[in-house]
């Protein structure tokens, strides 16, 4: 009798907890992916965060919109810089409230530097994890940063821990304290209400120990995975567990090492070689959808 009491009166102060709010979501709460599936009739009309990843091979390039901002995160190499044109052109977002940049690699930043220089792509400001004076082969951060100074836009390194805003999207930057370009590229946790979705540059393995040092497991828990540098390397398993997203995406073609092990932890997997790909959420649910409109050899 007195056992039955005493659980009577757990299930009511945990009620009552649960009803006060002193209790958070538990973790990993996040929101539900739904994959090439119709949207609900009402979801234009709600406040999205969208991003389009484009159908490039080997390449990064994504379009952040939210609350009537946009945001570019990575562009490609120059062997897309038309491509990317084309984009931003037919979606009127020759100008954006800010450019991303992983990491100064030709395959995520030569895009971004020839629209800049010759298809009036212009932005409030220009983020970078690496100082204005890194240097590395093709110098591109430093050719890029003049070219910023010759058409006045702003650059600004970002360090990790500090935050971006787009509309009501908040990216909190993790980045490896030690390592090559590619390992030390800034990745960017990206949330909106109970959504997330995590951008992992090029870094590999012991970048992702070090992130997960650094920021902890539960940090790094999003529902949908860019896998690191374009899936061609192995994750550390302990690092994809973290995460344990409910999507994958390779910017790369199939066959990549990312979705062997996406597809052992029976975790969907796309590819942006077989055409653009949109990604929505309204902080609940994610719709994902991707064209096959166009196929980037
Ligand atoms: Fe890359």
């Amino acid at each position: 009798m007195k056992k039955t009491w005493r659980r009577i009166l757990s299930a009511m102060i945990l009620a009552v907890m649960i009803w006060a709010g002193a209790i958070a979501p538990l973790p990993g709460a996040g929101a539900e992916v739904f994959l090439n599936q119709e949207k609900p009739a009402d979801w234009e009309e709600r406040d999205l965060l969208r991003i389009t990843a484009l159908s490039f091979i080997q390449n990064d390039a994504f379009v952040l919109e939210c609350g009537g901002e946009v945001m570019l995160l990575d562009g490609g190499s120059a062997l897309r810089g038309d491509d990317l044109h084309q984009f931003l052109a037919e979606h009127d977002m020759l100008h954006v409230k800010m450019i991303f940049n992983s990491h100064p690699h030709d395959d995520h930043i030569e895009a971004l530097y020839l629209n800049i220089k010759n298809s009036g792509l212009t932005a409030d400001e220009f983020i970078s994890p690496f100082p204005a004076d890194y240097k590395l082969k093709g110098d591109y951060q430093r050719k890029m940063v003049s070219l910023l100074e010759e058409k006045g836009i702003p650059f600004r390194q970002m360090l990790p821990g500090e935050q971006l805003q787009l509309g009501g999207t908040v990216m909190t930057l993790y980045r490896a304290e030690k390592g090559d370009t590619n390992a030390t590229s800034g990745v960017l946790m990206i949330r909106f209400g109970k959504a997330s979705i995590l951008m992992t540059g090029d870094i590999s393995g012991e970048a992702e120990k070090l992130i997960m040092a650094d920021v902890g497991e539960e940090a790094l828990k999003a529902d949908i995975l860019k896998a690191p540098h374009h899936g061609i390397m192995r994750m550390v398993s302990a690092f994809l567990t973290a995460v344990s997203p409910e999507l994958g995406i390779v910017t790369s073609r199939k066959d990549t090492k990312a979705q062997e092990q996406f597809e052992n932890k029976k975790i969907p997997c796309i590819w942006t070689s077989l055409g653009d790909t949109v990604l929505e959420t309204d902080g609940t649910d994610w719709y994902v959808n991707q064209e096959n409109k166009w196929v980037k050899k």
